[in-house]
């Protein structure tokens, strides 16, 4: 069965047609069903289902020898032996879990996100997994959704470059390496901006913003030949994706000429009559089938309609062959043809020193220092006698591993408390107290315990934040604070005037703004993964300094949901010169006497943390802001110079952001658009300058006429240490 043959060298078109032409009606259609795995015991009529060609891919499977059994049924007890895809949501990790994808957005690395889903390529392909269901790359503004912590973020620029390494980790250069999976471009498309951040809701975005915003990390998805996308639950529109033939025909198949397989959500098809579009599930095929949804996940309406569809002449042979030909044409790229099973020898390639060591790089740079007051951190393992480690999620190796874990196992997890014992010396007394039991408990039944454990130490390290549970698929919420009795908690430990370390996993941003006084410092970890207690170890005590920036912003309060910093401008923008507080406001004001401008009277129009935001164990100063070219044709590329200095006494990463802003144009632009990035490590008390070389292009956008176009004009430039900077240089893009 360990047979391999040598690569095949006939151009791939030509293999798809000559396997096409030999195929049936129903082995066709059979190439289009992706069915749920039935446990290592296959039934009979499973397998007599894989021996009659109607079943295209499998997933959630990851038994090695159960994926060969599988497979060798399929390639050998079959008419024309195609072999199968396997799927897993391989999502921040298998065996060894990365943090999550919000937290890999943080590390604004292209390099550690590529890295990461290379190790996940390696231990999933080792178990026979050919097809993972990631990068989720939907633009999300909302933290109330759940999903947000599988996302990049908010911004299309970094989730585009982010969703790019993630498919390179992925895929490498050459589908058939062993150790390569096809990456699957998620959701197709406006997923993230479900109607009051509820998930699987309405979603109406207009189709300029769409293509300005939403849709770019796809289409750069499509451009780097990402093997596969997945179509969305939710209506456009009022049009679902999973039918939705202007989205999957017109758009990515004749205007952006994408080849690969469309692979619908999870019963999407089926959900196509519960949204109300369809009929029937005959109907619901038909809408799939031409919107060239190419498989179809667990339902069966391919498998129970097509043939008659085809045969009624509703479906065209020339559609279901282009559906077949993008199945059949990734299962050649994958070499699944030359290579099907899985060698003993490779199998399971699981998680090992180095790919923990690259989970807790990863994990390192994710975190994000949020507040310092009086350089509380990093803590000295020398000067600590005691110390109080608080908190439910302090030693808990499965909630530190975040949602969508399928693989991974909580007993190869470190969890602060472990890594701190390892860490502080000997001598150190180490207080461990929960606190509470779970995230959400309401009560302060074991607040003593906690109080008790402060009040000894010289410092209390609280972890605290959200279990995994609370964000995820169908996991929103509409109050963001710290669930449960933790706010209670922190509070019962600030009457201890121990100093408090806050350090809070989530899989969101929380609106924490209440607690900030009562703590000293706060390290924002997300869901770090399995290496989370070392990582956020070796920032506390200054083996590392804080190198994350967010990836999207923190609101003060949920009624400012979305905010976002690449905000239009409004005609009437608010400022801390026209912002009129509640508070402030006069009894009997007469209706225009107040601000009149874009802004809620019971909120100060501002984030709690902005985007881009991260602080370090060292004081950075951005100057000499110079741009080399300021008036450009749009051939030409923006060079930019600015110095950073390193005021501090700890090396520091930092992430020097570019933004710009079109100050008039077709269509209102932001008043900020990243549009450049770059990791720099800053050497103690030094001055690094450092260069910008933007192409004029990448200012371009969608008009009204949805032409992309840079539009000659006036253009402010920002560069920064988040999208807050006023460090600003003009230039103008002059007609050529
Ligand atoms: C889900 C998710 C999708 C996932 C798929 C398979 O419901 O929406 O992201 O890949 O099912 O698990």
């Amino acid at each position: 069965m360990n047979k391999t043959c040598k690569a095949n060298k006939t151009p791939l078109i030509n293999r798809i047609d000559t396997l096409l032409a030999k195929m049936s009606l129903q082995e066709k259609i059979g190439q289009l069903g992706q069915f749920q795995s039935v446990g290592n015991q296959l039934p009979e009529s499973f397998k007599q289902q894989l021996r009659s060609g109607h079943v295209g891919a499998v997933l959630n499977e990851v038994d090695a020898t159960t994926i060969n059994e599988l497979q060798r049924i399929a390639v050998e007890e079959t008419r024309l032996g195609i072999p199968l895809l396997i799927g897993r949501d391989v999502i921040h990790g298998f065996k060894t879990i990365f943090p999550i994808p919000l937290a890999q957005a943080a590390t604004w690395s292209e390099k550690l996100v590529e890295q990461g889903a290379r190790v996940s390529a390696i231990e999933a392909a080792s178990c026979g997994v050919n097809w993972t269901f990631s990068p989720m790359i939907d633009i999300s503004r909302d933290p109330r959704w759940g999903r947000m912590a599988e996302s990049f973020g908010e911004d299309h620029f970094l989730t585009s470059k982010l969703g790019i390494a993630m498919i390179k980790g992925y895929q490498t250069n050459n589908l058939s390496d062993k150790t390569a999976i096809a990456a699957c471009a998620k959701h197709f498309v406006g997923y993230g901006a479900a109607e009051s951040g509820r998930d699987y809701n309405s979603v109406n975005i207009c189709e300029n913003e769409l293509r300005n915003v939403y849709l770019e990390p796809f289409k750069a998805a499509c451009d780097i030949e990402v093997a596969s996308m997945m179509s969305a639950f939710n209506d456009l529109n009022g049009v679902p994706a999973s039918g939705n033939e202007w989205l999957m025909q017109h758009l990515l198949r004749e205007e952006w000429q994408y080849q690969g397989v469309m692979v619908s959500d999870w019963d999407s098809i089926r959900q196509l009559q519960v949204h109300g579009f369809t009929e029937n599930d005959k109907a619901s095929a038909l809408a799939a089938a031409n919107s060239c949804i190419d498989m179809e996940m667990v339902s069966t309406t391919y498998f129970d309609h097509l043939e008659s569809l085809i045969t009624e002449g509703h479906v065209k042979v020339e559609q279901l062959n282009k559906m077949v030909r993008h199945i059949l044409g990734l299962k050649f790229k994958l070499g699944l043809f030359e290579n099907p099973y899985i060698s003993s020898e490779t199998f399971p390639a699981l998680i090992n020193e180095q790919h923990r060591e690259a989970a807790k790089e990863c994990s390192i740079n994710s975190c994000v220092l949020l507040q310092n007051k009086n350089n509380c951190l990093p803590l000295s393992r020398e000067k600590l006698s005691s110390i109080a480690v608080i908190g439910p999620l302090a030693d808990d190796g499965y909630e530190q591993l975040g949602t969508w874990i399928f693989d991974g196992e909580e007993q190869h997890s470190i969890t602060c408390l472990q890594a701190i014992k390892s860490y502080v010396y000997d001598s150190t007394q180490v207080h461990f107290a929960k606190g509470l039991e779970t995230s959400r408990t309401n009560n302060n039944n074991d607040f003593e315990k906690a109080i008790s454990a402060a009040t000894k130490s010289n410092i209390a390290v609280m972890i605290l934040g959200e279990e995994s549970i609370l964000s995820g698929e169908a996991h929103c919420r509409t109050n963001l604070n710290l669930p449960g009795a933790q706010h209670e908690l922190i509070t019962a430990i600030k009457q201890t005037n121990t100093p408090i370390v806050l350090v809070i996993m989530a899989g969101r941003p929380l609106t924490i703004e209440p607690i900030l006084n009562d703590v000293d410092a706060i390290l924002y970890a997300w869901h770090p993964g399995t290496m989370g207690g070392e990582a956020i170890t070796e920032l506390l005590f200054g083996e590392r300094s804080p190198a994350g920036k967010l990836p999207v912003t923190f609101p003060r309060t949920v009624g400012q949901i979305p905010i976002y910093y690449n905000q239009k401008n409004t005609g009437k923008p608010v400022s801390d010169h026209n912002f009129m507080p509640i508070d402030k406001i006069p009894v009997r004001a007469a209706q225009t006497s107040l601000g009149m401008n874009s802004a809620h009277l019971d909120c100060h129009f501002s984030p709690l943390f902005p985007f881009g935001f991260g602080l370090s164990y060292s004081v950075i100063e951005y100057k000499n802001l110079i741009v080399k070219n300021p008036i450009l044709t749009q051939q030409d590329t923006l060079q930019v110079t600015v110095d950073i200095v390193n005021k501090g006494q700890h090396k520091v990463t930092e992430v020097a952001q570019l933004y710009v802003r079109d100050l008039h144009a077709n269509v209102t632009r932001p008043i900020k658009e990243l549009k450049s990035f770059k990791r720099i490590e800053l050497p103690i008390d030094s001055t690094t300058e450092v260069t910008f070389n933007v192409s004029v292009k990448e200012f371009s956008f969608y008009n009204q006429r949805m032409q992309k176009v840079v539009e000659p004009g006036l253009f402010h430039l920002w560069v920064g240490t988040d999208s807050t900077t006023d460090l600003r240089a003009d230039f103008s893009v002059i007609a050529n």
